[in-house]
């Protein structure tokens, strides 16, 4: 079942969105070479708490950190250690906040210092796909036109999706109905409607779509070592344009302060 929200809800859902998209805002923004992911993580931990929120990933099946930090080679759910990153890198933030019991889950991946001309074109695609997909988040579509858009993006570049790892409804849970698969899976996916909250997240390796878990059970590599980027938006269905809830400008003057 898809949980359409209320408009009350969707209240909640704004707040929890701005939030989300601020933190993650200022974590990419603090980001530079040198700093350890642990460091990351501390400064991440430090912002949520400012905005008054609590981490939706901390804790959830046993995950022990506030935010995913994946570097290069990692496609998501990177873990904090004592890695620095260098001039070069890139690293994937994922941020998911609960405010007044709703979450917004939103992800970015950024160049640390800058990055070299194929890894720029890979975040560079990887945004583009995002933006494609969220495009076709409108009332009457399948979510199905989310995941062929987002595909024919980036295949058209001749990077690849992954297919283990899928977009989701989002709202009191952060796993909601329905899927929403970066790639087109050939079943008969559900209509969107207005009043459904969408987390769209496109995974892409430059290399070869494969990938696995590493031992420590969480962190997702590429199986060909191939560089991975993700990109991801909380996104209301509405009657008219879909209304991207983790925009970081949506924040209200009451949670900006200081
Ligand atoms: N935020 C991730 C997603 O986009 C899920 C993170 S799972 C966690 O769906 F365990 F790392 F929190
Ligand atoms: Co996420
Ligand atoms: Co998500």
């Amino acid at each position: 079942m898809i949980v359409i929200k209320s408009e009350r809800e969707l209240e909640a859902m704004r707040l929890a969105g701005a939030i989300a998209g601020n933190v993650l805002d200022d974590v990419a923004t603090w980001v530079a070479p040198g700093v350890t992911t642990r460091e990351i993580e501390q400064y991440a931990a430090g912002r949520i708490k400012h905005y008054g929120a609590k981490s939706a990933f901390l804790g959830y099946r046993k995950y022990p950190c506030h935010i995913c930090v994946s570097v290069n080679e990692q496609v998501v759910h990177g873990m904090a250690d004592s890695r620095r990153v260098q001039y070069g890198d890139i690293v994937s933030l994922d941020v998911g906040v609960v405010y007044r019991e709703f979450i917004g889950d939103t992800a970015r991946t950024v160049a640390v210092g800058g990055c070299d001309l194929h890894a720029q074109k890979l975040l560079d695609v990887t945004e583009q796909a995002l933006y494609q997909g969220i495009a076709q988040a409108l009332p009457g579509n399948r979510v199905s036109d989310i995941s062929r858009a987002v595909q024919a993006e980036v295949e058209h570049h001749q990077f690849s999706v992954v297919r283990e790892f899928v977009g989701h409804g989002v709202g009191r849970s952060m796993h909601e109905e329905p899927q929403i698969p970066n790639y087109d899976d050939g079943k008969l996916s559900p209509r969107l409607r207005p009043g459904m909250t969408l987390a769209i997240e496109p995974m892409v390796n430059a290399g070869r779509p494969e990938v696995r878990i590493l031992s420590d059970g969480w962190t997702v590599v590429t199986q060909d070592g191939s560089w991975s980027a993700h990109f991801e938006h909380t996104v209301l269905v509405t009657e008219n344009e879909p209304e991207i809830l983790t925009w970081p400008e949506k924040m209200p003057s009451k949670l900006r302060a200081k």
